[in-house]
């Protein structure tokens, strides 16, 4: 008896993790064979359950925090935009035991600013990232692959912004936090990168009062779905773009991998995963 294809994402803590509902929405939506499940990993269990999945059926997984950046270990097989990005989200367990590890997270970035906001283009001006922590990197690296001319970059500790500057180098320019809402007024698309806005966390406070109408503005966090900053940006005549279209499209590779369709993210995706 040939097993159904299994997928699994794989973090702690993971009841949180919305990918469950969106695989499984994906995989009714298209009548295919299959399963995904979440499964919670300690630091601990990670090269146990790593070599065990394949066994069980599973055909690859998605890996979130804390595991990001230590999967890589187990790979035998990287992507160049993973490896820049020091992270991997994704992972194939190919049939001779191997195991090839992807960073989709800055090609969903992506993919949802392009269907959020068809009209931007990259080279139309700088970009303004808050923030430089791990989701800032995979965005710094899929903006520079894109043509952004200049990334203008701020962290409350700002070291962190530094060492990105130093390691992605000479079209980064570091802006201290405190100045952070000024550096907006230079920017084509402003990004929040922080957990300021999200339900839980502290508000978002960097004024806004320099963002310029036409601006395209998005937000990682997308619980709540519409955050103060997007509504305060859109007030300002910005374009925003929320940032559920991140979470939808960094599954779409590796559902393609695993499951053998490339699934669409669309109003239907949104609902059912929101549902
Ligand atoms: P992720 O991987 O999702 O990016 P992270 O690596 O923990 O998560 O990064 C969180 C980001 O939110 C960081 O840029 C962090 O700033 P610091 O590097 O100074 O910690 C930012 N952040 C979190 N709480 C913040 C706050 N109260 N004010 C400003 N920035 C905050």
């Amino acid at each position: 008896m040939t097993q159904i294809p299994r997928a699994v994402v794989i973090g702690n803590p993971i009841s949180h993790s919305l990918s469950p509902k969106l695989h499984s929405y994906w995989l009714k939506r298209y009548d295919l064979p299959g399963e995904y499940i979440a499964l919670q990993v300690t630091k601990d269990d990670l090269a146990k359950t790593l070599r065990s999945l394949p066994d069980q059926g599973f055909v690859g997984a998605n890996v979130t925090l804390p595991h990001k950046v230590s999967v890589m270990q187990f790979a035998d097989h990287v992507t160049d935009r993973a490896t820049l990005i020091g992270a991997a989200n994704t992972l194939i367990f190919k049939k001779d035991g191997g195991i090839f590890a992807d960073n989709t997270d800055g090609y969903g970035f992506m993919a949802n600013l392009r269907q959020g906001a068809p009209d931007w283009d990259p080279m139309a001006g700088p970009a303004a990232i808050l923030g430089a922590g791990g989701a800032a990197r995979a965005i710094i690296v899929a903006l520079a692959d894109a043509g952004v001319p200049e990334i203008i970059l701020s962290n409350r500790t700002r070291v962190k912004a530094d060492a990105l500057k130093a390691e992605f180098g000479a079209r980064i320019r570091v802006v201290d936090w405190v100045h952070a809402g000024a550096m907006l007024k230079d920017a084509a698309m402003v990004v929040n990168t922080t957990s300021l806005g999200m339900t839980g966390a502290q508000d978002f406070k960097v004024p806004l009062d320099a963002l310029r109408p036409g601006t395209v503005v998005t937000d990682i966090v997308y619980n709540p779905l519409r955050t103060k900053f997007l509504d305060a940006a859109e007030a300002a005549g910005c374009i925003t773009v929320d940032g559920l279209g991140m979470l939808l499209h960094q599954g779409v590779p590796g559902f393609e991998r695993w499951f053998g369709k490339r699934p669409e993210v669309d109003e239907d995706t949104r609902r059912a995963v929101l549902a």
